[in-house]
């Protein structure tokens, strides 16, 4: 626990709510591991330069029949178990994801079918890989609105079906998995104090899957032509990332009162250790205070720092009344850095 005071900056303006927090978390990757051996017999990529240019060893890929459904319920499942949350009591879940099991329905009543969950409101969020920050913010509206006593935050992906396994560019930075957080309203906790988010359109280009929506429609030529796979300008992203991602978590601090000596953990979207590295420096934070988890899974988009959290929860990294720093960055473009008192 900080010694230093802090502001929390929802209780302002005359606010009458409560605070929301973070009741469990839980997490779900899948068995099958991919490693970059394996990746250099598949394209003209090395282990070495995976390594030295990503940090990534290996990431986990789901099986055929295993869907981004499947790892958001598994790891809601873990989360619930933890909290002592049954479904009947979960009142919405919100899933971010960039791969829904459909375009429609939402993955999120998907996941609200395998979970029992009768009662709960169910919608997805689409902010690729800042996906898990905008979702816990919306769902933080509904706690401290007082209007749901209990909401199921997801983020969950099977980017293994839209990346080009032909593409080293890209097919290396990717991988399955899901995690999960209950929200309630804990008394005398702050719960989650802030959170800041963006979105530059202009950039929508950078990072994008022109195939399968409304303007390009899945064809024959569509699909001959790759426009299912996602496409990236890997340069121009690190670098949004790096200015994004520093200038959110710096916001978020300065919200709070507060600087990075007080930040127990910072646990970073997992894209690549040098992005994580730059804007851990940059915010003057410790090597030991940042969080990283992405040689074992590579980028897993909204669910990146979901698992993250959750392992640094359940390692004791992360403990009751220590203040968390999350931040991430994804396409959009988007942004988002939260401040949480654990
Ligand atoms: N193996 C070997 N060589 C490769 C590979 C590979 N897997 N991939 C690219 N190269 C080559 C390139 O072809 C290039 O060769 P050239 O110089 O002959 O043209 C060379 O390596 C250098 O490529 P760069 O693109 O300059 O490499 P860079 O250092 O920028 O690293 C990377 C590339 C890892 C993609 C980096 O730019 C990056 O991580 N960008 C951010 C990506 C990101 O965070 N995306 C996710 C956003 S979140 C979301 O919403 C999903």
């Amino acid at each position: 626990m900080t010694t230093k005071p802090f502001k929390n900056p929802r209780a302002q303006h005359g606010f009458q709510g409560r605070s929301c927090s973070i009741l469990s978390v839980g997490s779900y990757v899948p068995e099958r591991i991919l490693t970059n051996a394996e990746l250099e017999k598949m394209v003209d990529t090395s282990d070495d330069w995976i390594t030295s240019r990503t940090g990534i060893k290996e990431r986990r890929i789901a099986a055929e029949n295993e869907f981004t459904s499947d790892m958001a319920a598994a790891a809601a499942q873990r989360a619930m178990q933890s909290a002592g949350i049954k479904a009947e009591q979960i009142d919405l879940i919100i899933v971010a994801t960039i791969t829904p099991d459909m375009m429609f329905p939402s993955t999120a009543c998907l996941v609200q079918q395998k979970l029992g969950a009768r009662r709960a409101a169910a919608f997805d969020v689409e902010a690729a890989c800042s996906g898990f920050i905008y979702a816990l913010e919306i769902g933080q509206q509904f706690i401290t609105s007082r209007t749901y006593d209990t909401v199921l935050v997801i983020g969950a992906e099977k980017l293994s079906t839209i990346v080009d396994w032909t593409d080293r560019n890209t097919c290396v930075l990717f991988g399955d998995g899901a995690g999960a957080a209950i929200l309630q309203s804990r008394p005398k906790s702050h719960g989650l104090l802030t959170a800041c988010m963006g979105a530059d359109g202009d950039k929508s280009d950078l990072l994008y899957m022109p195939g399968g929506g409304s303007m390009c429609p899945a064809t024959k030529n569509s699909i001959a032509a790759g426009l299912h796979y996602l496409r990236m300008d890997g340069k121009e992203t690190f670098k949004n990332a790096v200015n994004a991602m520093l200038t959110a978590a710096k916001e978020a601090l300065k919200r709070c009162e507060l600087d990075i000596t007080q930040i127990k953990c910072v646990i970073p979207h997992q894209a690549n250790r040098r992005i994580i590295e730059a804007v851990g420096e940059r915010l003057g934070a410790r090597e030991d205070q940042v969080f990283v988890n992405l040689d074992k899974y590579g980028n897993t988009s909204a669910a990146s720092v979901a698992i993250a959290l959750d392992e640094a929860v359940s390692t004791g990294v992360v403990q009751r009344g220590d203040l968390v720093l999350l931040v991430v960055f994804g396409a959009g473009l988007t942004w988002a850095a939260a401040v949480i008192e654990w």
